[in-house]
């Protein structure tokens, strides 16, 4: 476990640098969605939501028949998201620690989506049985990592992790663009 690298939590002062016009125009979070797996009408769990940048393209994808849960574990974060994003009727903003998900109950989840947040929970062995205990049978577990900063050594051991708990992977682990890499898996 000690391997598996781990970086600071995310200042959220700097939101900004996550939750503007350019990355909009830079970094194509629609299609990014698709690949992770997500579908309209699912129940989907967004992990280190941030302000929400991501939040409100996860909203538009499942739609009315869906639901996300977004948690963060920086009650700053949550705040900023629900006010630039608390109009979004079919998403819950909570603040939440991924190790500890206290108001998720098990198996209610179709997608549990973390973009770019994996790398900085703490205590990743705790997250990922959370992970494993809120999801359906066959469920998805979606991370996307950014690049450069987590190197493919540690994807990897991310990856060789999360198999060795109760998880199987899907697809092409190699699928990277020039801002970030995916990972996904399914619930055994
Ligand atoms: C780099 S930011 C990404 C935010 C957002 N997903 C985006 O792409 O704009 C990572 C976020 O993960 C959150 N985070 C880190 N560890 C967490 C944990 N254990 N539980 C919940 N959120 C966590 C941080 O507070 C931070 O807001």
């Amino acid at each position: 476990m000690s391997k598996l690298k781990t970086f600071p939590l995310f200042n959220s002062r700097l939101s900004f640098i996550l939750d503007n016009g350019l990355r909009a125009i830079v970094e194509n979070v629609e299609k990014n969605i698709l690949l992770m797996g997500i579908k309209p009408g699912m129940r989907v769990l967004e992990v280190g939501c941030g302000s929400g940048f991501v939040t409100g393209y996860l909203s538009e994808t499942v739609a009315d028949s869906g639901f996300i849960i977004s948690i963060d574990i920086q009650e700053k974060m949550i705040n900023k998201a629900k006010i630039k994003r608390g109009f979004l009727k079919n998403v819950d903003f909570r603040v939440e620690n991924a190790s500890d998900l206290k108001s998720v109950k098990d198996q209610e989840i179709d997608l549990v989506l973390l973009y770019y947040s994996f790398h900085e929970i703490s205590s990743k062995d705790k997250a990922v049985s959370e992970f494993h205990r809120v999801l359906k049978q066959g469920g998805i577990l979606s991370l996307r990592e950014p690049r450069p900063e987590v190197f493919r050594k540690d994807r990897q051991l991310y990856k060789e992790f999360i198999e060795g708990q109760g998880f199987e992977s899907v697809g092409n682990a190699a699928i990277c663009d020039l801002l970030g890499c995916h990972l996904k898996f399914i619930k055994k």
